[in-house]
């Protein structure tokens, strides 16, 4: 679906309309582009915690990087298009004042659609009670920040557990990408990787690993299966009996394998396995379809509140859990379901679809370190407003509500969700582990 407000609003006469009126003013979002380096690029970095060190190797190891430190008091008018803070050791309340400083001296360096990064520890991995308050602060300080710099500006908070300096990369290199233009405000918590990445090709992550997609015929899980081809992987992509033809489109198109695979059948895990003893485990599964059947809970039907659990929740249990019994996920293997913002929030007419996907983040976080014994990763993305077949059905003005209900003012595109779970699956990002990932441009539901 197009969003003619958004192509209104950045014409010269849209623009002065929407300012005269205050009507919110969204940027049209700086995607990434095939062979486009695309990291934010000069960054500030300022904070002198554990991380400073690693972050610095990272900017070196990416050979466009500029790291200019900030001295947090003294003025610079020069732009810059992103800023890391290492907040990793504030130890107390007198210490955030550095925060304040930084921002308060930097906020308007930043260009639009800049990157911001602030890092931590994660407060329940503080010994000290000042330390553990301290830390637990800046995550209002970084979802104001992604409120107020506007400008399609995004900050993400990251704790990095002690010890876990080396898993930083992955995840400072995506939000700092034009990856992650539609995730903001997020916090997210990294531990020690579950497994031993090495030569980490950053061009092509998924070179000559095995990916299966579900859902993969349309929408959201067709863009999965793109980015994902795009870096490097062979992609299984499957759907339904009655999606046979777009699916096969959808495979032909990224150079992938059409599984045909109802994910409810009774007999769909041993179907999968089968695959799997014909053609090898898999390094990534992404659990993408899924259903809605809307109506309030009143006016709900047995099969309608049935077919949403069992597709969106029951299938991705039975199928992770077979694959892991089955060893059809390799060491460093990835699981990568998909909620929504439904089953964080809740949403009227939807108790059948916000049951299931909260049950999804109940599957990630309890599945994660189970899986980590085999050397797997379990996450989720919950996506807000994306724009979609499945959110083109909803009325008019509950999508335009939808849309702008936002820091960023307009829905997201399949590929951002896509180019999440493309993070969340990458080989170095074995230090992320149960974690659920919002891709909704902050939005204020379930905030
Ligand atoms: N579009 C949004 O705004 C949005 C927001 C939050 C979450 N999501 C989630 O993202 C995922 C993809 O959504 P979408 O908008 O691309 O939906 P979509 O309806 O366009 O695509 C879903 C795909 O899943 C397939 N599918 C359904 N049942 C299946 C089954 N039993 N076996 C195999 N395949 C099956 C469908 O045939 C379809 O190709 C879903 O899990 C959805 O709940 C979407």
């Amino acid at each position: 679906m197009s969003d003619s407000y958004l192509s209104f609003v950045n014409s010269p006469w849209g623009r002065w309309f929407a300012q005269t009126a205050g009507l919110p003013q969204p940027l049209p979002l700086q995607r990434h582009r095939t062979g486009q380096q695309g990291l934010a690029n000069p960054v500030i970095v300022a904070g002198a915690g554990r991380l400073r060190g690693e972050v610095q190797r990272i900017f070196s190891a990416t050979d466009t990087v500029t790291a200019q430190p900030a001295t947090i008091k003294a003025p610079s008018t020069v732009k810059v298009q992103g800023a890391v803070f290492d907040a990793s050791e504030i130890a107390d309340l007198k210490q955030l004042d550095e925060l304040y400083e930084f921002f308060h001296t930097n906020a308007r360096r930043l260009v639009q659609h800049a990157r911001v990064v602030v890092l931590g520890t994660a407060p329940e991995q503080c010994k000290a009670l000042p330390q553990a308050i301290a830390q637990r602060a800046l995550e209002g300080l970084v979802r104001s920040l992604a409120k107020e710099l506007r400008r399609a500006i995004t900050v993400q908070l990251i704790y990095v557990a002690p010890g876990a300096e080396s898993a930083l990369e992955s995840s400072l290199r995506f939000f700092l990408s034009r990856r992650s233009a539609y995730v903001s405000g997020q916090v997210v918590r990294l531990e020690k990787a579950v497994d031993q990445a090495t030569d980490i090709d950053w061009d092509k992550p998924f070179s000559g690993r095995r990916a299966l997609v579900t859902g993969a015929s349309r929408g959201i899980g067709l863009a999965i299966a793109q980015v994902l081809a795009r870096d490097g992987a062979q992609v299984v992509c499957v759907d339904v009996p009655q999606a046979q033809e777009s699916l096969q489109q959808a495979a032909n198109s990224v150079g992938g394998t059409a599984l045909v695979l109802d994910i409810t059948a009774a007999d769909a895990p041993q179907k999968l396995q089968a695959h799997v003893s014909e053609h090898g485990a898999f390094d990534v599964v992404v659990h993408n379809a899924g259903i809605t059947r809307d109506k309030t809970i009143a006016k709900m039907t047995e099969a309608a509140w049935r077919s949403v659990l069992a597709v969106n929740l029951d299938a991705p249990l039975q199928l992770s859990t077979a694959l892991l019994e089955g060893q059809g996920l390799k060491p460093g293997g990835r699981i990568v379901c998909v909620s929504s913002i439904s089953g964080i929030a809740g949403n009227l007419g939807q108790s059948n679809y916000a049951t299931s996907k909260a049950g999804v983040i109940g599957l990630v976080q309890g599945l994660a370190p189970r899986a980590a014994q085999q050397q797997v990763t379990v996450n989720a993305v919950a996506p807000g407003f994306i724009e979609t077949q499945m959110t083109a059905k909803i009325p008019l003005m509950i999508r335009e509500a939808g849309r702008r209900m936002n820091s960023l003012s307009q829905g997201g595109q399949p590929i951002d969700v896509a180019e999440t779970i493309a993070w969340l699956a990458h080989p170095a990002s074995g230090g992320v582990n149960g974690q659920v990932v919002r891709v909704c441009g902050q939005s204020l539901l379930g905030a």
